[in-house]
Order: C-alpha cells, then structure tokens, then sequence
C-alpha cells in the first residue's frame, strides 16, 4: 500500500511544528503523512527516500529564506525529479525575482505570504491535493486507453497473422518503419507514437478480401486488382467509429493514395493525402519491395531504395522520401528496422 506525503520546509523547527500542527488539525490531512525537513539538503535526500519507497508526494510546502540554500532553488531542483509535485513557496519577503523565475518554469503551484493565514494555506494545500489527484486519474486513464488501442491492434494484426505470416511480420515492420520515416521527417514524439500504434492497421480490411486473390502467385487481372483495391473501404468501414483516432482512420483509408494523384481510392494528391498515409505509403512498399512474396523474390535494399527514387514526386511525398533515404547508404540504414 502507498501513502501520500506532504513534506514541510523551514530552517526553523518552531514554524515547522506550527505549521504542521495547523494542517493536522484538518480532517483533510487525515491520512496523509506530514513530513518536515529543516533545510533544503534534508528535503532533497528526504524526498528521495520517500520516492524509493513507492510512495506519493503530492505537495511541498517550502520557505524562501533558508542559510545554504533557498526554497526557490530548493523547488526548482525538485522539479526535474518530481514534475507532477504541487511546489508551494512560503515567504515573508518581496522576493519577486525568486517567485518569477519558478514561474515561469511552470515549477510553482502557489506563492503565499508569510506569517501565513491559515484558511488561505490549508485552502492551498486542499487544492493541491486535489489537482494532483486529478492529474493522476488523468494520467492513468490516458495510460488504459493506451493499452487498450494496443490490444486491440494486437488482436487485429493477429487476425491478419493466422491468415498470412507473410501480411503478419509485414504489419509489424510496417509500425517500426512508419515510425523511423517519422522521426527523420522532425516531426514530434506524440505524433511518431500514434504512427507507430495506428500503422499496423493499414491492411486490415484485406480480411475481407478473398485469400486466393491475395495469395495468388502472378499478376492479378482488373477484375482481381479491383477487389483488392476493397481492402481499403473494407478497412475503414471496420473501424469507423467515432471513438477512434483520425490518424488510424486516415492510414486506412488513404495509404494507397499517390503524391500526383492517380492513386486509390479516392485519387486525391499532394497535401491533400494526411502526412500519416503518406508516411505509411512509403513504408508499406518499402517492405514490399524488401520482402519475398508469392508473385516475386526479395529485392536487395539498393534496388528497393532505386525503385522509390523514381517514383519521388510521383507516388511519393518528396520531402519524407528525401528524409528517409538521406542516409540509405549506410550499410545498417534503415536503423530500427529489422
Ligand atoms: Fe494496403
């Protein structure tokens, strides 16, 4: 079981036995654990050892003027290892640059006036509980959902694994491709994450196309590209529910899409076509190309990476191709990817 600790700070221990004393006294703090530290050192390696023992530090309660080292260093420091940390400055100075500086780190939760009053400090720390309870149910919410998307392209890509290894490692290469094009594109860590969750997705309405089609080993006919061509539609009518992320939807629906048009299904270009599909696309042939299939042998890198080249500005976005293949001549490129 963990406890929530709020530890009080000041160099003199009369104001800390006081303070303390004054939040015991509300039923608020029942059950948390009050703790004190007599200097900034003291709080430091405090709230570390708390830390290490599994338990929470909802609130630090800090005075401003201490010998060695002041409250505003003290939770600023504190602020790398304890970012969630609700940070409350207690002084009886105008000490604005102190105040200014935590601020704008976005490290101080409240500044109160000392001698303090004591409804607008146990006001205070109620709410900073509060907020940092909140911040935590948040974040645990956020984490499920995670993991329930995961699950669920798990389940989804283990549908198209049973039905074809070769669709299933292809599929998972496909995420760690997306991903890698992403990140040399320069776009942010949130966004390569999604890409990364949401990718696998891309052929799933291919469940819903004929596996003789899909499997067969020569060129299709019109008819059969055709209803290939479904597993687009198919895809997005499976998933097409409000609760789900636009960027899965769009690499769906749009991963076959080609930079000048002319692509399926909908023929859009350029812009046009979401930067997540587009990033998709060229993964997905990418693997294509690199990989055996029952219509052709594995191509070598060099030629793959040749066959992309001349489909720049055709099939393919030209500045993601460009990030993609800068560093193609690196024997171990595309890093990442097995
Ligand atoms: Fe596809």
């Amino acid at each position: 079981m963990s406890f929530e600790h709020l530890i009080c700070v000041d160099d003199e221990n009369i104001v800390l036995q006081s303070l303390k004393h004054e939040i015991k006294a509300d039923p608020f703090f029942k059950n948390i654990i009050i703790d004190v530290a007599e200097s900034a050192d003291d709080a430091v390696a405090l709230a570390q050892e708390i830390s290490d023992t599994g338990d929470t530090i909802p609130v630090i309660i800090s005075d401003q003027r201490m010998p060695v080292k002041s409250g505003s260093e003290l939770l600023g420091e504190l602020h790398g290892d304890f970012p969630d940390t609700k940070k409350i400055l207690l002084t009886g100075y105008a000490d604005l640059n102190a105040v200014t500086d935590l601020v704008n780190r976005d490290a101080l939760y409240r500044y109160l006036a000392k001698p303090w009053d004591s409804k607008d400090l146990l006001l205070s720390l109620r709410e900073a509980f509060t907020t940092f309870r909140q911040h935590r149910q948040i974040d645990a919410l956020n984490a499920k959902l995670e993991s329930m998307t995961l699950a669920m392209v798990s389940a989804l890509e283990s549908t198209n694994f049973f039905f074809d290894e070769d669709t299933g490692n292809h599929i998972r290469r496909i995420s760690t491709l997306s991903g890698y094009i992403a990140r040399l594109a320069g776009l942010d860590e949130t966004f390569i994450k999604l890409i990364r969750l949401y990718a696998p997705l891309h052929d799933i309405g291919k469940v819903g196309i004929a596996k003789d089609i899909l499997l067969k080993p020569g060129k299709l006919d019109r008819r059969e590209f055709d209803t290939v061509k479904e597993h687009v539609r198919i895809g997005h009518r499976i998933i097409d529910d409000n609760s789900i992320d636009p960027i899965a939807k769009n690499i769906v629906l749009y991963h076959h899409e080609k930079w000048k048009g002319g692509g399926y299904l909908e023929g859009i270009s350029g812009d046009n076509i979401p930067l997540e599909a587009r990033i998709v696309s060229i993964a997905d042939v990418y693997d294509a190309l690199t990989s055996p299939r029952v219509y052709k042998p594995a191509y070598p890198k060099e030629t793959a990476v040749e066959i992309l080249r001349q489909e720049r500005g055709i099939s393919f976005d030209p500045d993601l191709l460009d990030a993609f293949l800068a560093d193609s001549d690196d024997p171990y490129w595309p890093r990442d990817v097995k």
